[in-house]
């Protein structure tokens, strides 16, 4: 999500330090800041917009240092405003700190410290943390950080310098990537490798629960209990580009592979399990209007459009609530009837897309609830919403949306989870879907540690030039979505059908080079797919089966198949969907197109 770097050395640490800090903006940021001390004083400079902004304030100063910090941020807690940019800093402007990660118990650690009179200046949850180490903190930075890490729940990567410990930048982890550099140049942490390694490609990277105190020619490294570990250095022969990639070939294959981990974020914090319920503060403010909500309309485009059929499902299912779903484009010029107690759902990656913003326009004429699930925080359709849920996803780079679409459908079932707790789903029930959610990371990775099963399928199958997608139910969207992810990176020419409707149309183009990719895991209308599956291959037609592991009897059916885990059904297209973007991906390899910049295409649809 966010960028981190930090320097301590001789060799001119502003120069080091934005260098480093340009080299993550290909990850997408929103403001950014650093910290630099001389030995003696400390300057903290942060400006909302890009690096180029950060480097013409430091221009006009005269700023020499021998440690810096620096981050870029990506917004999760707060609004984008200098004051929530980092790094953020204690009452005594002794100790600063640059932080990745969600702090979970900030609130109320935020709370206790407000009683003991420390002074707060932004929204964030980070800010807690350099109050924290204060609290502790006695003349030694590494003990102090060390023990306010203990009260800390939830996630971070984080770099503390203080003004009175100025020859050591300590830096921790827990479960945000931090990559740590030692050698004649000096001392170098930064959150990806692509940002020193410029300066290095002997590395070593942080596991979760360590703390690294990094000086300018020594280093070392302990765990929370303060043992020290013997870490190995990793080489890493990578150029800058593919750093960028973390060594990926393309940023979607990168995004695929770090699904199990941006849906982790997507609940993190927001299930409770023992009460089979979600937790979402976004739509807090409006939990009282939601009870009453008759009818929910979910408007959206391309990818997210596909995550709202799913959430139709979801809602009807889970919470009882009758549900629409329409293309935004579509939506923005129909003379809709509004009704009462009806609610009106945005669902966008960008938050920028023209139509889905239209017609956010026109719901808002009619004085109508609006709500969003957006990924990118304080964009346009998350500012004009009434209220609404952001994914977490981190930035996503690729034109043609995987991590997003994961995310939004893991997000509208912590909606599904908490609209039906207000009505009538059981506890027992509530608590069945909440654990299944929770488990989903694990399934994700099972899913993904076998991806070139699917590569290969995509080098057997590229001479076709159609391609047909069914499913049913839950994998009826996610057989639009596959047919959608394919054509758009590897331009060959795929439909998305309902498993049900192939009779009243596309059977008539099934013959043996018109092959069929059907989504069926083994659900409630596993067997009816089945029965579609037959009728194809009464017609010579080929056909690759994505279901469940252990799913044996399918084998005399179908030509190939692709397994998923077994996962409670209304989740299961957040499993099935991500063979489709690896087979997708490989076919685009496979002719020699570049899957990030698809011909044609582009991230945000601005225009209509
Ligand atoms: C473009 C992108 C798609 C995306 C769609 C909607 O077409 O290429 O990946 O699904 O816009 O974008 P949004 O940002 O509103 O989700």
């Amino acid at each position: 999500m966010c960028g981190i770097i930090g320097y301590i050395g001789d060799n001119g640490a502003l120069d080091i330090g934005m260098k480093g800090l340009k080299r993550l903006e290909y990850r997408g940021y929103d403001s950014a800041g650093l910290a630099i001390s001389n030995g003696k004083e400390v300057s903290c400079i942060k400006v909302v917009g890009k690096v180029e902004e950060l480097e013409k304030i430091v221009g006009d100063k005269d700023l020499v240092g021998s440690s810096i910090i620096l981050h870029s941020r990506w917004a999760t807690h707060g609004g984008i405003t200098e004051s929530n940019a980092h790094p953020h800093a204690d009452c005594k402007g002794n100790i600063f700190v640059v932080h990745n990660g969600i702090i979970e118990n900030y609130k109320q650690i935020r709370e206790k410290l407000k009683l003991m009179g420390h002074k707060f200046v932004s929204e964030t949850d980070t800010e807690v943390l350099p109050h924290l180490i204060e609290h502790f903190y006695n003349g030694n930075l590494e003990e102090a950080v060390i023990k306010a890490l203990k009260y800390i729940k939830g996630t971070y990567g984080l770099v503390v310098m203080a003004k009175h410990n100025s020859d050591r930048i300590v830096v921790a982890r827990m479960f945000s990537p931090l990559v740590i550099s030692v050698n004649e140049h000096g001392g170098f942490v930064a959150s990806d490798p692509s940002a020193i390694i410029s300066h290095s490609k002997r590395m070593i990277f942080l596991e979760d629960g360590e703390v690294a105190v990094i000086k300018k020619d020594d280093f070392i490294i302990t765990d929370l209990e303060r043992k020290v570990k013997d870490k190995k250095e990793t080489e890493l022969d990578w150029d800058i580009e593919e750093a960028q990639k973390s060594g990926y070939a393309h940023f979607m294959l990168k995004e695929i592979m770090e699904q199990s981990e941006s849906v982790a974020n997507s609940m993190r914090g927001r299930l409770i399990i023992e009460e089979g319920i979600s937790k979402l503060g976004g739509i807090d403010s409006v939990k009282d209007k939601l009870k009453d909500i008759k009818k929910i309309n979910i408007l959206a485009c391309g990818t997210s459009y596909y995550a709202g059929l799913i959430g139709e499902y979801l809602l009807e299912e889970l919470a009882g609530i009758p549900t629409e779903v329409d293309f935004a484009s579509e939506f923005r010029y129909r003379k809709f009837p509004t009704v009462e107690n009806e609610a009106y759902l945005f669902i966008s990656q960008s938050g920028e897309t023209a139509d889905s913003l239209a017609a956010l326009k026109e719901v808002k004429k009619r004085k109508a609830l609006s709500l969003g699930i957006v990924n990118v925080v304080g964009s346009s359709i998350a500012r004009e919403t009434d209220a609404g849920v952001y994914n977490h996803a981190g930035p996503e780079i690729g034109v043609a949306s995987t991590k997003a679409f994961t995310s939004q459908v893991v997000v509208l079932a912590l909606v599904a989870l908490f609209l039906g707790r207000q009505r009538n789903l059981s506890l027992a029930d509530g608590k069945t879907i909440a654990k299944e959610i929770s488990k989903l990371p694990e399934l994700i990775n099972n899913t993904l540690k076998d991806i070139s099963a699917i590569e290969l399928l995509a080098k057997k199958y590229n001479s076709a030039s159609n391609f047909l997608f069914i499913g049913r139910k839950y994998s009826y969207p996610v057989a639009m979505e596959g047919a959608l992810k394919l054509k758009e990176i590897s331009y060959i020419h795929s439909e998305g059908y309902s498993a049900g409707e192939m009779k009243h149309g596309p059977i008539a183009l099934i013959e043996e080079n018109f092959p069929t990719i059907a989504i069926c895991p083994q659900d409630s209308v596993y067997e009816k797919t089945v029965s579609n599956i037959q009728e194809i291959k009464a017609r010579n037609g080929k056909v690759i089966a994505i279901t469940t592991q252990g799913n044996e009897e399918i084998k005399s059916l179908v030509d190939d198949i692709i397994y998923i885990p077994k996962v409670n059904e209304v989740l299961s297209p957040i499993l099935s969907v991500i063979p489709v973007q690896i087979f997708a991906y490989y076919m685009a390899v496979s002719f020699g197109h570049n899957p990030d910049m698809p011909r044609n295409l582009a991230k945000s649809v601005t225009v209509e």
